[in-house]
């Protein structure tokens, strides 16, 4: 089926990802997931959520092998691999305009809006961050990696979890904490939030390489709007900086401590697309939260520094007490 499986495309939790291709030509994306590390769970989940769905936005799964404990599931390949790569890598900042960004950002969006409203179930996505937005050769944005989804009856508002599911940084409070509310689609909306924030700074939400700063870039961000400052975004036209306004201001929207603060995707995807202008900011300011301090804020108007090193793009499944 494949040429040998030496390209490596990447590692997650469950498997590695290789590059293949079939005998049509067709180069596809396999990846292999390890039964031993798991109970297969995942495995089902992914082909149960997408194997039936079609979207623009949503990688498509070609097909599936199971071989005594073998399991693996083929998609088209993403020639340009996956969205953190572009965003937080110098390479990936140079070569993609801002205008760019924008459009990738409204593709995951429209991906996520469809997977919660445009099908049969609705489909609770868990782990919306930038290693499972992956990009084809015209970088369109793909939603990916369908390891921890739920599906969910459309007028079922929410689920039912027996552990927290999702990754650091992205994942929505109401995981964590039992008194804020049920868990639902709000809980991607927030992850999106966490992602376009990242896309429109280019930047890391969460950075542990700068614990000595501690500073929580949303909570800046959040503060300096609400207290009417303007940001400089370091750009070169006055476009680009709307753009970028924008792009924060959906952001906060959606990273809002409540889920019932937060808007629909629906709502997110109009958002996106009305002019800076138009935008109110949220009614309440973003409070970041955690076990330990609250990040700090500068005062001044410029941005905080960018420390690039952290890594942890591990997915995690974490049973609350
Ligand atoms: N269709 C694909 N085309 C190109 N690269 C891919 C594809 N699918 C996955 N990858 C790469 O492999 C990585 C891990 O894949 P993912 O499906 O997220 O698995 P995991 O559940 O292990 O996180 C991705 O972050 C991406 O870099
Ligand atoms: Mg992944």
């Amino acid at each position: 089926m494949s040429h040998g499986f030496k390209d490596k495309l990447g590692e997650g939790g469950y498997g590695s990802v290789y590059k293949g291709r079939l005998r049509s030509g067709h180069f596809v994306a396999i990846k292999m997931m390890d039964t031993s590390k798991g109970n297969g769970e995942d495995f089902i989940n992914e082909v149960a959520t997408i194997g039936r769905i079609h979207h623009v936005n949503v990688v498509r799964l070609i097909g599936f092998c199971v071989e005594g404990s073998k399991r693996a599931l083929v998609y088209d390949f993403m020639a340009n691999g996956s969205l953190d790569k572009h965003i937080f890598s110098k390479e990936g900042i140079e070569s993609l305009s801002y205008k760019m960004m924008f459009e990738m950002s409204l593709g995951v969006a429209r991906g996520i809006e469809y997977l919660h409203r445009g099908c049969e179930m609705q489909i609770l996505h868990f782990d919306i961050k930038p290693h499972n937005i992956l990009l084809d050769e015209n970088f369109v944005t793909k939603v990916s990696d369908f390891g921890l989804a739920r599906l969910c009856p459309l007028d079922n508002n929410t689920v039912s979890l027996t552990a927290a599911r999702g990754t650091l940084g992205y994942i929505a409070p109401e995981l964590f904490y039992k008194n804020i509310g049920g868990v639902s689609y709000k809980a991607d909306v927030y992850s999106f939030g966490m992602l376009l924030m990242e896309m429109a700074s280019r930047r890391r939400n969460l950075n542990s390489a700068e614990k000595s700063s501690r500073v929580h870039f949303p909570s800046w961000v959040s503060n300096q709007f609400s207290e009417g400052m303007d940001i400089d975004f370091g750009v070169d036209t006055m476009e680009e900086s709307k753009i970028i306004k924008k792009m924060m201001i959906v952001a906060l929207w959606c990273i809002q401590f409540k889920p019932s603060d937060r808007p629909s995707m629906t709502k997110v995807v109009e958002m996106l697309e009305e002019q800076t202008e138009f935008l109110e900011l949220p009614p309440t300011k973003f409070s970041y939260y955690s076990n330990e301090d609250h990040g700090e804020c500068s005062s001044s108007s410029m941005w905080p520094s960018t420390g690039d090193n952290y890594s942890d793009n591990t997915t995690f499944t974490h049973v609350p007490n």
